[in-house]
């Protein structure tokens, strides 16, 4: 595998394989010294045309630990501030030595593209309202730590599907792993179209919690939004939002997770944000490991999946 451009390239059995991968990771991670030279000599670059806290530093903090050499491109300081094209920047990078890009970018398809113009690995970060594959994960990885497993468990996806890459990928990956999903949305958040998403559909955000094995609350993406799709925040959170009251009616052990940036007082309650049960801090945490195994998967000495677990640095070959 070459590329990781959408949850759909690694299937049920492939995502499967990956959180197996990323268990070595998390060990590899509680050690002392938290570091193996299983990508010596290989370089990841850091591409990010749009804003991020937890996917740019969980990456690159991977990327260090398999001993991999890290470069950061910002927008910000760069020469697209100069009229310099995107398929410039990436030649230009590529043209320094570099193993593997991780992108981030406001347009849909642009790791697709990008994969046109470079040989080397290309990993998508986030394209625009499209896909987030290494949040699915990540997030995927956090579930079965908690409940042992996806299969038959209920998954409500709660706020605005219709902008979020998030929600795109979390429910393919859910689906795959054999999750039960269903979208709770006003209308004007969700997609125009969800022929093909094999999922439910509820505006009924409380008639939904009593069966919910994980509520995942989305952010409002106003980055993303270019006409009013509520009369207000204050009636969205008194329908959507995430309150004491309504944590108090899920199921004993139901997961509450968060991709993050949280609004708090929005989607989630602060009080909620620090319930026992919600593991949005956990899904932080375990994006460190489930990228190193994504990093490890492309550049990692061109194993077959079946063989890479057996392959990775072992208490004997990489414990400090
Ligand atoms: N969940 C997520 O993608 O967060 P960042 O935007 O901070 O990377």
């Amino acid at each position: 595998m070459k590329h990781l451009l959408s949850i759909e390239d690694l299937g049920g059995d492939g995502i499967t394989a990956l959180l197996e991968l990323t268990d070595r990771f998390v060990e590899v991670s509680e050690r002392r010294i938290p570091k193996v030279p299983a990508l010596l000599g290989k370089t990841v670059v850091s591409l990010f045309y749009e804003d991020s806290t937890r996917t740019r530093l969980s990456f690159e903090t991977a990327a260090k630990r398999l001993s991999a050499d890290t470069m950061n491109f910002s927008v910000g300081t760069s020469s697209v501030n100069k009229g310099e094209s995107l398929r410039d920047t990436v030649e230009t990078i590529e043209a320094m030595g570099v193993d593997a890009i991780v992108v981030r970018h406001g347009s849909a398809g642009v790791p697709w593209q990008i994969t046109g113009w470079v040989d080397c690995s290309v990993i998508n970060a986030g394209d625009g309202g499209h896909e987030h594959p290494t949040q699915a994960l990540l997030d995927c990885y956090t579930i079965r730590q908690h409940c042992g497993s996806l299969r038959g468990r209920h998954i409500a996806i709660v706020g605005d599907i219709k902008h979020s890459r998030v929600a795109r990928s979390d429910m393919l990956a859910f689906v795959a792993m054999g999750a039960e999903v269903t979208l709770v949305a006003p209308q004007t958040l969700l997609p125009a179209r969800l022929d093909g998403w094999p999922v439910k559909v509820s505006h009924d955000l409380d008639a939904v919690l009593p069966t919910a094995d994980v509520v995942y609350l989305l952010r409002m993406q106003r980055e993303r939004m270019h006409e009013m799709l509520i009369p207000s925040l204050r009636e969205y959170t008194t329908c959507y939002g995430m309150t004491a009251e309504r944590a108090a009616r899920l199921p004993k052990n139901a997961l509450i997770m968060h991709p993050g940036p949280m609004n708090r007082g929005v989607e989630i309650s602060a009080e909620v944000a620090g319930l026992v049960n919600a593991v949005i801090i956990d899904q932080v945490k375990n994006g460190v490991a489930v990228r190193m195994a994504v990093l490890f998967l492309l550049l990692g000495s061109g194993y077959g999946l079946a063989n890479i677990v057996d392959a990775v640095p072992t208490a004997e070959g990489g414990r400090q």
